[in-house]
């Protein structure tokens, strides 16, 4: 019986915001093994080798400087799959899992598809003996399926070239904007299976930058309701301050005393109590819709039901902060201008999965304003796609609009003549605006709903603005 199985490759299936930095840190950290990752979107495998840094699919701080110091080094992109999985001696299974759009469990378990194709190539070209690890954010028990999968394809006993297989869960959690930090100086690296030398292996790897007391192994399910949980604990905890934020606004305590008060307490903590437009992002929505799915099946409805309430309270924030705007634009905002500051579903990416601002920017729409949008990072084509309408383009700034949107490169041009400036992204700059600039680009009265507690109001109201805090007593 070997004790360890000896890793000159890894690869990674998947080119995207997880497998991307997470193989960019392997690279750097372990300049000792080559690692490969793959993916069939060939544009993105294009920019993921494009000189051009700038170009690169996926934005995070400090990743450019990896790319840069290990790429055709010992850090390779390429959409040849087959070959990347014949040479591995492990493979990272990093492919997307959106939540099914139709059929059984429709709205809430997650889409296998991609997860399922890449173990079918996996269990193909595999050759000797393969780790294979699953990165993905998927649903309890999916290592079961790949694991048959690829045990259905493993060579006989007695056989001229072996293929066996070891299947491990690897969780992320990573999250967009401090990847690399994430990645460099993990919590905890969470490794579950029962194949003892294949979980060696692997803390190995991990073993190159993280202590060990830090990577903790589990059984298979453990591993993967671990990941579940954790995001789930962390939406449940935003939901709960952005409900306490509705009843602050009401009885004129303060969100930020009551937040700081709550959060002193060890046994709570400080951290994910900031309240918001709701939570976006990949994972948190996508994790607990997996859960309730996971309790619906095994006949749990109080408990799917209680993890509902977390996804209910965050889309009617979302709708509460939309009816706010027009309440306080006096009750219409149809032909009203208002220039949204912020797109992404947080600060340092450009990611908008279920950005609040999305849902917040249709209700607008709806309600026949038009949207001046800024944000630094995300694009034009990716807001189009979001918000599912083309922008406005080549049109008399005099005109007047309804229900359109457009792109804005400044802060400055998105407030030209708008009535509003709505802050939905927590971006560092918008600390710093410069309200005395923007007060008289706008029409009067103009106001600043900031959704992040993110401005200085006290310059913006000093500049004649009227100004409305999520969770503060208002005017
Ligand atoms: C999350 C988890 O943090 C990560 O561990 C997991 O692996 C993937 O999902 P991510 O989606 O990148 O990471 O973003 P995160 O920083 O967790 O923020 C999620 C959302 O919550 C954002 O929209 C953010 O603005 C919001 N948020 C966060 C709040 O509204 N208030 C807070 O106090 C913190």
């Amino acid at each position: 019986m070997r004790d360890n199985y000896p890793i000159k490759t890894i690869c990674c299936i998947g080119a995207g915001y997880v497998g991307g930095p997470t193989m960019a840190v392997i690279a750097k950290k372990c300049p000792h093994i080559k690692v490969i990752v793959t993916d069939i979107n060939e544009e993105r495998i294009k920019n993921w080798n494009n000189k051009n840094l700038e170009r690169l699919p996926v934005y995070e701080p400090g990743l450019d400087k990896i790319i840069m110091a290990c790429r055709n080094e010992n850090l390779f992109f390429t959409t040849q799959v087959e070959n990347s999985i014949k040479e591995a001696d492990m493979i990272f299974i990093s492919v997307n899992t959106p939540t099914k759009t139709r059929g059984i469990g429709a709205g809430m378990a997650s889409d296998l598809n991609w997860v399922e194709t890449s173990t079918r190539q996996v269990a193909r070209f595999a050759k000797d003996h393969t780790i294979v690890i699953e990165k993905s954010t998927l649903p309890v028990r999916t290592a079961e399926t790949i694991k048959q999968i690829l045990v259905s394809s493993e060579s006989q006993s007695g056989s001229e070239n072996t293929k066996t297989f070891s299947v491990l869960s690897n969780p992320e959690f990573l999250a967009e904007g401090s990847a690399i930090n994430d990645l460099e100086n993990p919590d905890r690296v969470l490794i579950g299976g029962d194949d003892d030398v294949a979980i060696k292996s692997l803390t190995n790897i991990y073993k190159c930058w993280v202590k060990e007391e830090k990577i903790i192994t589990t059984n298979l399910w453990s591993s993967e309701l671990s990941k579940l949980t954790a995001n789930a604990f962390l939406a449940q905890r935003i939901s709960s301050i952005n409900s306490i934020s509705a009843i602050c606004e009401k009885t004129g305590a303060n969100i930020h005393e009551v937040s700081k008060a709550v959060g002193l307490d060890k046994r709570i903590g400080n951290k994910f109590i900031s309240p918001s437009p709701g939570f976006g992002g990949s994972c948190f929505k996508k994790d607990i819709l997996n859960l309730i799915y996971l309790c619906k099946y095994y006949g749990l409805e109080e408990v799917a039901e209680y993890w509902n309430q977390v996804l209910s309270i965050n889309n009617w924030n979302r709708n509460r902060i939309s009816r706010i705007i027009v309440d306080k634009l006096f009750g219409t905002i149809s032909n009203k201008k208002l220039a949204i500051f912020g797109f992404s579903f947080k600060a340092n990416t450009n990611d908008t999965r279920e950005s609040s601002a999305i849902q917040i920017c249709k209700n607008l729409i709806e309600e026949g304003a038009t949207l001046a949008i800024y944000d630094p990072k995300v694009n034009e084509d990716q807001i189009a796609r979001d918000l599912n309408q083309k922008p406005k383009v080549n049109f008399n700034k005099s005109e007047i609009l309804s229900g359109e949107w457009y792109f804005c490169s400044t802060p400055e041009e998105a407030a030209k003549r708008c009535d509003a400036i709505i802050i939905l992204t927590e971006w560092q700059e918008f600390n710093n605006l410069n309200w005395s600039k923007l007060s008289v680009l706008m029409r009067k009265p103009s106001w600043l709903f900031d959704t992040r507690n993110i401005a200085n109001y006290n310059l913006a109201e000093k500049y004649g603005m009227k100004v409305w805090r999520l969770g503060s007593e208002n005017q």
